[in-house]
């Protein structure tokens, strides 16, 4: 009789998967960096201005320069020409035309802005101070228009230098303005200009402060000035960085086991 006893042990399988609870604290995300103002766009180069009025409305005249002549031709000039006469002026810029060359630009006032002056204000200067209010409208050097968008302030006008005299540019654009304490007056046009002479339409009479302004009255006494506020220093609060929650990310727990028992039992009897 055969009997086969096999006995197969108990084979145990025992499968235990076990993933420790993973406490995972992921690392806090570095500070982000204080968000900086983008930095100002660069500004785009500013083409030149076109020149005030591109073609002079008087042309160049054969000859010698003359003055009276080229302002004569652009018709609306009577009274600027009148006093230039008058006071001889005329005559001293045209020898300086001829004698250097350092040029002239004339600023000339129409007749419609002589008409717009204070009745009898004209007939109440003295010979020398028509000379000053002729001269005031000259500057002894040739500026073309680019130059003289770029003229430092005060202008050196055929007056000097002179405190009472100021006489100053604005510009912007292809647009100039003078001013002179006493009057603000635009350049209108470009009624001549050659290399060594030019001469601009302005629509008022240039006004000294030197001739002008009344003498001043007894000062009225000076107000203190308020000193602004001062002002609390800057909080930085802008530079705390935006802080972030500490990420704690508690990874799912995963616990497995398997088991697995496998038993066998062969009995053959
Ligand atoms: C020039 O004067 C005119 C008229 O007063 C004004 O409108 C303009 O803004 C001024 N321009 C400059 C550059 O000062
Ligand atoms: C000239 O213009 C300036 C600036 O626009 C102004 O402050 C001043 O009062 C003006 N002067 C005259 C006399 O109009």
């Amino acid at each position: 009789m055969k009997q086969i006893f096999s006995t197969f042990p108990l084979v145990f399988f025992l499968f235990f998967f076990h993933c420790p609870p993973a406490l995972s604290q992921s690392p806090a995300p570095a500070p982000t960096p204080p968000v900086r103002a983008p930095a100002p766009p660069t500004p785009a180069p500013v083409p030149p201005p076109p020149a005030l009025v591109p073609t002079a409305l008087v042309p160049v005249l054969p000859g010698p320069t003359n003055i009276n002549a080229i302002l004569g031709k652009a018709k609306q000039y009577t009274t600027f020409i009148r006093l230039l006469k008058s006071t001889q002026v005329d005559d001293q810029l045209n020898s300086q035309l001829d004698n250097s060359n350092q040029g002239l630009t004339i600023f000339a006032p129409t007749d419609s802005a002589f008409n717009n002056l204070k009745q009898g204000m004209l007939n109440s200067l003295t010979d020398q101070q028509k000379i000053l209010l002729i001269q005031f409208h000259i500057l002894p050097s040739f500026f073309s228009v680019p130059k003289l968008q770029t003229a430092s302030n005060p202008l050196r006008t055929q007056v000097g230098n002179d405190e009472q005299f100021p006489l100053d540019i604005t510009a912007s654009g292809n647009q100039v303005n003078i001013t002179t304490d006493m009057v603000n007056a635009t350049v209108v046009s470009t009624v001549y200009t050659d290399k060594q002479l030019a001469v601009y339409e302005v629509d008022k009479v240039l006004l000294p402060h030197g001739l002008f302004a009344s003498p001043t009255p007894a000062p009225a006494p000076l107000k203190p000035k308020k000193l602004p506020a001062s002002k609390p220093p800057p909080s930085d609060d802008d530079t705390t960085p935006v802080k972030t929650s500490d990420g704690i990310h508690l990874s799912q727990q995963t616990l497995r086991s398997i088991s697995s028992i496998v038993l066998v039992l062969a009995a053959f009897v």
